[in-house]
């Protein structure tokens, strides 16, 4: 197989055209995910500009083609109806500007009536031969093809205070409220402290709420693009928390603000944070006559070992979906000869309870559901295996509900060598994700703990397997959990073991998608 590491960015489409082979070799690698977003070929990381334009759902990502480990950045593009099957679309951003010629890095997206704008990072040299500047940039275009605004960088950081990074400067999150549009992006400020900056324009609202502009009109749009003004620090937190407050998202959920943001260089604390790159969420009060977001306790999205720089968006029929990379920067793998890495997680519903975020995968899972295979009050005690309990892309509900034991687990994608563990400590109320087994021959990290809040006696485990990724969902998505593993395909055996005694349901499907992806 060929490898492309050496393409100069600006030849992305002759090289798309002249690798149709290459492509569809890719394509057919067995260990590509059935049904979750993954790159075509070469390497991914952030979801980008998650929306909806015009009936269908848009997911873009930080996406370098030409090779699986991260190089300039281009913004792939897939759509969907429903967030399980996804169509490639033509990539949408390619790092070919002056502007943006280190890479076209995170940010988001938003619906108007003129097109789909996209908002991104571009990334330049520093001509003074320093660090790589950050500056936020703009794309319009009709949900296919996106063009660049003449007029980019739209927002550089020379409109922030004094100190304020410009090196670290990125990730817009951008949203409109009364005509108002506002921006947040990451940044940290004199004392060098991760937070939080916060943008807005009161000039772009008149021209992206028309359908065509004329000549003179897209001057004046281009002009008006430019007028962003520096509102303040939107959030910011009294202790460290990290170095950086990457892919900042801010919405409202069942009647509370919720702001997420994914810091690196973090430091464990308890079961709540691990080291390095964390993704958190916080439930607080945005004050709109302050235009502060008011901090509440921070808590990880995810506490698996696999989730990153998630993103929102909301759907017509008002559900708020989340969606992350399903990868972490320091602790993954790419096995030899796979021309792809990467892999977004299945994209969750979710929901406010005590202060808490439930995930819940889509709904839209279920439509793909085949072969349903259960049992009830089953007893395990020691080892068991149960028949029709096996595979590798499904989803699988198993509730402990009674029983006298102190451990529980459930041995996933297993052969006679390998296998990942899910461990329900019922002393400790605390589940292990364990991939020591999975295949990996590289030192990273593979144990995860979490806590399980809920008091009650009954609790639910439903995974959902995909190839090389497993998503546990406790307790109807009070906590979840995503790993990615290395293992062959051809472990796909489930086991189940007990150190005491347990009565447990299973309900089992597999999914399935009926087309070619
Ligand atoms: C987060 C991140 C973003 C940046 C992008 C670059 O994973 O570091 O802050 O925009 O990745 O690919």
């Amino acid at each position: 197989m060929k490898k492309y590491e050496k393409v100069f960015q600006k030849d992305y489409e002759t090289w798309y055209g002249e690798n149709e082979a290459y492509r569809k070799q890719v394509a057919e690698d067995p260990d590509r995910l059935a049904f979750h977003l993954m790159p075509e070929t070469g390497w991914m990381n952030d979801p980008n500009g998650f929306s909806v334009y015009k009936g269908q759902i848009h997911l873009f990502y930080q996406y370098h083609p030409y090779s699986n480990v991260w190089g300039p950045m281009h913004w792939g593009h897939q759509v969907s109806e429903d967030m399980i099957s996804w169509k490639q679309y033509p990539t949408a951003l390619a790092p070919d500007m002056e502007y943006d010629e280190e890479g076209c890095f995170s940010g988001s997206a938003v619906m108007t009536n003129l097109g789909h704008v996209l908002f991104y990072t571009g990334v330049s040299k520093d001509k003074n031969g320093g660090c790589n500047l950050q500056n936020q940039c703009m794309a319009v275009g009709d949900g296919v093809g996106y063009k660049k605004l003449k007029n980019n960088p739209v927002l550089t950081g020379a409109v922030m205070p004094e100190g304020f990074s410009h090196i670290d400067f990125r990730d817009p999150k951008v949203w409109e409220e009364d005509g108002i549009y506002y921006m947040l992006t990451c940044s940290r400020d004199a004392q060098n402290k991760g937070m939080i900056a916060l943008f807005s324009n009161s000039e772009i609202y008149q021209y992206l709420e028309k359908t065509e502009l004329t000549e003179q009109e897209t001057e004046a749009f281009e002009k008006a693009a430019g007028c962003w003004k520096y509102g303040g620090v939107f959030a910011e937190h009294m202790e460290r928390l990290g170095s950086v407050w990457e892919c900042p998202d801010y919405f409202r959920l069942d009647g509370k603000d919720v702001l997420l943001f994914s810091p690196p260089d973090v430091q464990a604390q308890g079961n709540e944070l691990h080291n390095g790159n964390n993704a958190i969420y916080v439930v607080g009060t945005y004050d709109h006559a302050k235009k502060q977001f008011q901090m509440g306790q921070p808590h990880t999205l995810d506490k698996g070992l696999d989730f990153y720089a998630s993103q929102t968006t909301e759907l017509p029929d008002g559900r708020r979906i989340l969606i992350a990379w399903m990868q972490s920067w320091h602790n993954s793998f790419i096995p030899d000869g796979q021309e792809w890495q990467g892999m977004m997680t299945i994209p969750r519903e979710l929901y406010l309870s005590d202060g808490r975020i439930i995930q819940k995968p889509v709904k839209e899972l279920e439509q793909y559901r085949v072969r349903p295979v259960s049992y009830s009050n089953e007893k395990v005690e020691g080892g068991q295996n149960f028949d029709g309990i096996e595979g590798r892309t499904l989803d699988m509900t198993v509730t402990i509900k009674s029983g006298e034991f102190q451990e529980f687990y459930i041995d996933v994608a297993k052969d006679a060598e390998h296998y990942t563990r899910i461990t329900y400590n019922r002393r400790k109320r605390e589940i292990e994700v364990d991939r020591t087994f999975a295949g990996m021959n590289r030192d990273v990290a593979c144990i995860r703990r979490a806590e399980v809040e809920s008091e009650s006696e009954q609790i639910t485990l439903r995974f959902i397997l995909d190839r090389n990724s497993v998503e546990l969902f406790v307790n109807d998505g009070e906590l979840s959990m995503s790993t990615a593993i290395y293992t062959p395909q051809t472990a796909d055996g489930i086991s189940f073991f007990c150190d005491g005694n347990a009565i447990i349901d299973i309900k089992k499907f597999d999914i399935e998608i009926p087309m070619n992806r």
